[in-house]
Protein backbone atom coordinates (compact mmCIF):
# COMPACT_ATOMS: atom_id res chain seq x y z
CA UNK A 1 0.00 0.00 0.00
CA UNK A 2 1.22 3.29 -0.89
CA UNK A 3 2.48 5.62 2.10
CA UNK A 4 0.73 8.68 2.02
CA UNK A 5 0.28 9.31 5.76
CA UNK A 6 3.38 10.81 7.90
CA UNK A 7 2.53 12.04 11.85
CA UNK A 8 5.22 14.45 13.22
CA UNK A 9 5.18 14.40 17.05
CA UNK A 10 5.65 17.88 18.40
CA UNK A 11 4.54 18.00 21.64
CA UNK A 12 7.25 17.40 23.70
CA UNK A 13 8.17 19.96 26.60
CA UNK A 14 11.58 20.70 25.19
CA UNK A 15 13.12 21.49 28.49
CA UNK A 16 16.97 20.51 27.09
CA UNK A 17 16.75 23.98 24.84
CA UNK A 18 14.67 26.51 27.36
CA UNK A 19 14.31 29.28 27.98
CA UNK A 20 13.77 29.27 24.33
CA UNK A 21 11.57 27.22 24.14
CA UNK A 22 9.62 28.30 26.93
CA UNK A 23 7.01 30.81 24.37
CA UNK A 24 8.20 29.25 21.52
CA UNK A 25 7.74 25.45 20.30
CA UNK A 26 11.41 24.01 19.67
CA UNK A 27 10.06 22.48 16.91
CA UNK A 28 9.04 26.25 15.61
CA UNK A 29 12.85 27.63 16.62
CA UNK A 30 14.73 28.84 13.26
CA UNK A 31 17.45 27.03 10.74
CA UNK A 32 18.84 30.27 8.80
CA UNK A 33 14.92 31.47 7.57
CA UNK A 34 12.62 28.15 8.31
CA UNK A 35 11.42 27.23 11.01
CA UNK A 36 12.62 23.56 11.74
CA UNK A 37 9.08 21.94 11.40
CA UNK A 38 9.20 23.69 7.95
CA UNK A 39 11.95 21.55 7.06
CA UNK A 40 9.75 17.84 8.32
CA UNK A 41 7.14 19.11 6.04
CA UNK A 42 8.93 19.65 2.52
CA UNK A 43 11.27 16.25 3.40
CA UNK A 44 7.15 14.59 3.41
CA UNK A 45 6.19 16.39 1.01
CA UNK A 46 9.28 16.20 -1.45
CA UNK A 47 8.90 11.86 -0.53
CA UNK A 48 4.96 11.99 -1.95
CA UNK A 49 3.17 12.25 1.37
CA UNK A 50 -0.03 14.55 0.94
CA UNK A 51 -1.38 14.24 4.93
CA UNK A 52 0.44 15.22 7.55
CA UNK A 53 -0.51 15.03 11.36
CA UNK A 54 1.19 17.88 13.82
CA UNK A 55 0.88 16.11 17.36
CA UNK A 56 0.91 19.36 19.53
CA UNK A 57 0.10 20.72 23.27
CA UNK A 58 -0.75 23.90 24.85
CA UNK A 59 1.07 27.00 23.30
CA UNK A 60 1.95 25.37 20.25
CA UNK A 61 -0.62 26.81 18.01
CA UNK A 62 1.88 28.93 15.90
CA UNK A 63 2.70 25.84 14.12
CA UNK A 64 -0.88 26.57 12.51
CA UNK A 65 -0.41 29.98 11.79
CA UNK A 66 2.49 28.86 9.95
CA UNK A 67 1.32 26.19 7.95
CA UNK A 68 -1.80 28.77 7.16
CA UNK A 69 -2.49 31.45 4.56
CA UNK A 70 -1.28 34.64 6.03
CA UNK A 71 -3.76 36.91 4.51
CA UNK A 72 -2.96 40.49 5.42
CA UNK A 73 1.03 39.98 5.27
CA UNK A 74 0.47 38.63 1.74
CA UNK A 75 -1.52 40.97 0.55
CA UNK A 76 1.09 43.29 1.20
CA UNK A 77 3.73 41.33 -0.45
CA UNK A 78 1.95 40.95 -3.12
CA UNK A 79 1.34 44.72 -3.61
CA UNK A 80 5.14 45.47 -4.50
CA UNK A 81 6.75 43.51 -7.49
CA UNK A 82 9.88 43.44 -5.74
CA UNK A 83 8.45 41.02 -2.88
CA UNK A 84 7.40 38.69 -5.30
CA UNK A 85 9.66 35.96 -4.91
CA UNK A 86 9.15 36.39 -0.57
CA UNK A 87 5.35 36.12 -1.09
CA UNK A 88 5.72 33.12 -3.28
CA UNK A 89 7.88 31.31 -0.98
CA UNK A 90 5.12 32.30 2.36
CA UNK A 91 2.24 31.46 0.73
CA UNK A 92 4.03 27.75 -0.67
CA UNK A 93 4.09 26.91 2.87
CA UNK A 94 0.50 26.24 3.17
CA UNK A 95 0.27 24.32 0.04
CA UNK A 96 2.90 22.09 1.00
CA UNK A 97 0.52 19.10 2.28
CA UNK A 98 -2.57 18.74 3.50
CA UNK A 99 -1.85 19.27 7.11
CA UNK A 100 -3.93 17.83 10.58
CA UNK A 101 -3.70 18.82 14.30
CA UNK A 102 -4.26 16.87 17.48
CA UNK A 103 -3.68 17.76 21.33
CA UNK A 104 -1.38 15.24 23.40
CA UNK A 105 -3.65 16.62 26.34
CA UNK A 106 -0.54 15.68 28.66
CA UNK A 107 2.79 15.10 27.88
CA UNK A 108 3.37 11.41 28.79
CA UNK A 109 5.65 10.29 26.21
CA UNK A 110 6.47 9.44 22.36
CA UNK A 111 4.94 6.42 22.51
CA UNK A 112 1.69 8.32 24.34
CA UNK A 113 2.17 11.23 21.63
CA UNK A 114 1.77 8.44 18.85
CA UNK A 115 -1.21 7.11 20.40
CA UNK A 116 -3.24 10.33 19.08
CA UNK A 117 -2.79 9.45 15.56
CA UNK A 118 -4.77 6.41 15.35
CA UNK A 119 -7.83 7.73 14.18
CA UNK A 120 -5.55 9.75 11.67
CA UNK A 121 -3.69 6.85 10.27
CA UNK A 122 -6.53 4.04 9.85
CA UNK A 123 -5.59 0.91 8.61
CA UNK A 124 -2.67 2.51 6.41
CA UNK A 125 1.22 2.05 6.90
CA UNK A 126 2.56 5.40 7.95
CA UNK A 127 5.86 7.56 8.59
CA UNK A 128 6.91 9.10 11.83
CA UNK A 129 9.06 11.94 12.04
CA UNK A 130 10.36 13.16 15.21
CA UNK A 131 9.79 17.07 15.85
CA UNK A 132 13.09 17.69 16.73
CA UNK A 133 15.24 15.61 14.49
CA UNK A 134 16.27 17.52 11.38
CA UNK A 135 17.98 15.57 8.41
CA UNK A 136 18.93 17.46 5.45
CA UNK A 137 19.68 14.92 2.56
CA UNK A 138 21.78 16.08 -0.72
CA UNK A 139 19.77 12.64 -2.21
CA UNK A 140 16.53 11.57 -1.48
CA UNK A 141 14.55 12.87 1.16
CA UNK A 142 15.58 10.25 4.35
CA UNK A 143 11.96 9.39 5.00
CA UNK A 144 11.58 8.36 0.93
CA UNK A 145 14.48 6.48 1.65
CA UNK A 146 12.72 3.96 4.67
CA UNK A 147 9.26 3.98 2.47
CA UNK A 148 11.24 2.51 -0.47
CA UNK A 149 12.94 -0.24 1.65
CA UNK A 150 9.68 -1.01 3.21
CA UNK A 151 8.10 -1.05 -0.50
CA UNK A 152 11.23 -3.46 -1.10
CA UNK A 153 10.90 -5.44 1.52
CA UNK A 154 7.32 -5.21 2.95
CA UNK A 155 8.62 -4.42 6.68
CA UNK A 156 8.19 -1.57 8.99
CA UNK A 157 11.59 0.58 8.77
CA UNK A 158 13.28 2.52 11.00
CA UNK A 159 16.52 5.10 10.36
CA UNK A 160 19.51 4.59 11.66
CA UNK A 161 23.53 6.26 11.99
CA UNK A 162 26.36 4.62 13.34
CA UNK A 163 26.57 7.00 16.65
CA UNK A 164 29.82 7.27 19.10
CA UNK A 165 30.00 5.21 22.05
CA UNK A 166 28.73 8.16 24.50
CA UNK A 167 25.50 8.84 22.32
CA UNK A 168 24.75 5.10 21.44
CA UNK A 169 25.01 4.84 25.47
CA UNK A 170 22.55 7.64 25.62
CA UNK A 171 20.51 6.51 22.74
CA UNK A 172 19.84 2.99 22.21
CA UNK A 173 21.97 0.10 20.29
CA UNK A 174 20.57 -2.45 17.84
CA UNK A 175 21.84 -6.13 16.62
CA UNK A 176 21.65 -6.34 12.79
CA UNK A 177 22.61 -8.11 9.87
CA UNK A 178 22.95 -6.79 6.37
CA UNK A 179 20.47 -7.39 3.51
CA UNK A 180 21.74 -5.05 0.62
CA UNK A 181 24.07 -1.60 0.61
CA UNK A 182 22.75 0.24 3.75
CA UNK A 183 19.98 -1.84 4.80
CA UNK A 184 19.59 -4.62 7.54
CA UNK A 185 17.36 -6.70 9.13
CA UNK A 186 16.82 -5.57 13.16
CA UNK A 187 17.07 -8.33 15.91
CA UNK A 188 17.24 -6.65 19.26
CA UNK A 189 17.56 -3.07 20.18
CA UNK A 190 18.85 -2.45 23.83
CA UNK A 191 17.73 0.95 25.34
CA UNK A 192 20.47 3.25 27.11
CA UNK A 193 22.71 0.24 27.37
CA UNK A 194 25.71 0.10 29.31
CA UNK A 195 28.88 0.22 27.61
CA UNK A 196 29.53 -3.58 27.57
CA UNK A 197 25.74 -4.11 26.51
CA UNK A 198 26.64 -2.21 23.26
CA UNK A 199 25.33 -4.40 20.14
CA UNK A 200 26.73 -2.29 17.14
CA UNK A 201 26.96 1.75 17.29
CA UNK A 202 23.93 2.29 15.15
CA UNK A 203 21.53 4.30 16.93
CA UNK A 204 17.84 5.44 15.99
CA UNK A 205 17.23 8.70 14.90
CA UNK A 206 14.17 10.08 14.23
CA UNK A 207 12.58 8.52 11.27
CA UNK A 208 10.63 5.50 10.84
CA UNK A 209 7.66 3.71 8.69
CA UNK A 210 5.75 1.35 10.48
CA UNK A 211 1.69 -0.69 10.76
CA UNK A 212 -0.96 0.36 12.54
CA UNK A 213 -0.25 -2.64 14.52
CA UNK A 214 2.38 -0.38 16.48
CA UNK A 215 -0.68 1.32 18.11
CA UNK A 216 -1.59 -2.07 20.17
CA UNK A 217 2.10 -2.35 20.77
CA UNK A 218 1.98 1.21 22.65
CA UNK A 219 -0.93 0.45 24.53
CA UNK A 220 0.80 -2.81 26.34
CA UNK A 221 4.06 -0.78 26.70
CA UNK A 222 3.61 0.06 30.61
CA UNK A 223 4.71 3.60 31.45
CA UNK A 224 8.38 3.46 32.36
CA UNK A 225 8.87 3.64 36.85
CA UNK A 226 11.45 6.05 36.47
CA UNK A 227 9.73 8.93 34.19
CA UNK A 228 6.16 8.18 33.88
CA UNK A 229 6.56 8.33 30.29
CA UNK A 230 5.07 5.47 27.71
CA UNK A 231 8.28 4.75 25.39
CA UNK A 232 8.11 4.41 21.39
CA UNK A 233 11.39 2.52 21.66
CA UNK A 234 9.64 -0.98 23.20
CA UNK A 235 7.25 -1.18 20.04
CA UNK A 236 9.85 -0.81 17.69
CA UNK A 237 11.95 -3.39 20.38
CA UNK A 238 8.80 -6.02 19.48
CA UNK A 239 9.19 -5.41 15.87
CA UNK A 240 12.43 -6.29 15.59
CA UNK A 241 12.50 -9.94 17.97
CA UNK A 242 9.52 -10.54 16.02
CA UNK A 243 11.53 -10.26 12.57
CA UNK A 244 9.12 -7.13 11.26
CA UNK A 245 12.08 -4.43 11.40
CA UNK A 246 14.68 -3.20 9.36
CA UNK A 247 17.16 -0.54 9.53
CA UNK A 248 18.10 2.00 7.09
CA UNK A 249 21.64 3.54 7.25
CA UNK A 250 20.16 6.86 5.42
CA UNK A 251 22.00 9.00 3.73
CA UNK A 252 21.82 12.63 5.14
CA UNK A 253 23.00 14.84 7.67
CA UNK A 254 21.09 15.05 11.11
CA UNK A 255 20.75 17.65 13.83
CA UNK A 256 19.07 17.37 17.28
CA UNK A 257 16.86 20.71 17.43
CA UNK A 258 16.34 19.66 21.31
CA UNK A 259 19.87 20.31 21.80
CA UNK A 260 21.76 23.98 21.72
CA UNK A 261 24.29 22.95 20.18
CA UNK A 262 22.40 20.78 17.27
CA UNK A 263 20.89 24.27 16.70
CA UNK A 264 24.21 26.03 16.17
CA UNK A 265 25.03 22.79 13.90
CA UNK A 266 22.05 23.23 11.85
CA UNK A 267 21.93 26.69 11.70
CA UNK A 268 26.29 26.72 10.79
CA UNK A 269 25.94 23.87 8.21
CA UNK A 270 22.92 25.17 6.41
CA UNK A 271 23.89 28.72 6.34
CA UNK A 272 26.56 27.66 4.33
CA UNK A 273 25.04 26.21 1.95
CA UNK A 274 22.38 29.11 1.29
CA UNK A 275 22.04 30.78 -1.57
CA UNK A 276 21.43 33.83 -0.10
CA UNK A 277 23.94 34.29 2.52
CA UNK A 278 26.31 31.13 1.91
CA UNK A 279 29.23 32.94 0.81
CA UNK A 280 29.48 35.85 3.17
CA UNK A 281 28.89 33.47 6.14
CA UNK A 282 31.56 31.04 4.55
CA UNK A 283 33.73 34.39 4.48
CA UNK A 284 32.81 35.71 8.11
CA UNK A 285 33.52 32.16 9.63
CA UNK A 286 37.06 32.11 8.28
CA UNK A 287 37.66 35.76 9.32
CA UNK A 288 35.75 34.56 13.28
CA UNK A 289 38.57 31.52 12.56
CA UNK A 290 41.81 33.38 13.24
CA UNK A 291 40.58 34.67 16.16
CA UNK A 292 39.66 31.42 17.92
P1 LIG B 1 12.18 14.37 23.11
O1 LIG B 1 12.29 13.50 24.29
O2 LIG B 1 13.42 14.74 22.39
O3 LIG B 1 11.40 15.72 23.40
O4 LIG B 1 11.12 13.69 22.12
P2 LIG B 1 11.22 16.54 24.74
O5 LIG B 1 10.45 15.77 25.75
O6 LIG B 1 10.63 17.83 24.28
O7 LIG B 1 12.74 16.75 25.18
P3 LIG B 1 13.40 17.37 26.48
O8 LIG B 1 14.20 16.25 27.04
O9 LIG B 1 12.30 17.90 27.39
O10 LIG B 1 14.27 18.50 26.01
C1 LIG B 1 11.26 13.53 20.71
C2 LIG B 1 10.06 14.07 19.98
O11 LIG B 1 8.85 13.58 20.54
C3 LIG B 1 7.97 14.63 20.89
C4 LIG B 1 8.87 15.86 21.06
O12 LIG B 1 8.14 17.04 20.74
C5 LIG B 1 9.99 15.59 20.07
O13 LIG B 1 9.69 16.13 18.82
N1 LIG B 1 7.26 14.28 22.14
C6 LIG B 1 7.95 13.88 23.24
C7 LIG B 1 5.88 14.36 22.18
O14 LIG B 1 5.22 14.72 21.17
N2 LIG B 1 5.23 14.06 23.34
C8 LIG B 1 5.90 13.67 24.46
O15 LIG B 1 5.23 13.40 25.50
C9 LIG B 1 7.30 13.58 24.40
Amino acid sequence: MKITKAVIPAAGLGTRVLPASKAVPKEMLNIVDKPAIQYLVEECAAAGITDILIITNRGKGIIEDHFDYAFELEENLKRNPAKKPLYDSVHAVADLANLYYVRQKETKGLGHAILAAEPFVGDEPFAILYGDDIIVSKTRPVIGQLIDAYETYGKCATGVKECSTEQVMKYCTLDVTPLEDRIYDVHKIIEKPEREQILSHFSILGRNVVTPEVFDLIRQTPPSPKTGEVYFSEALSWLAENGRLLAVDFEGKRYDMGDKLGIMQANCEVALDHPEIGERFRAYLKELAKTL
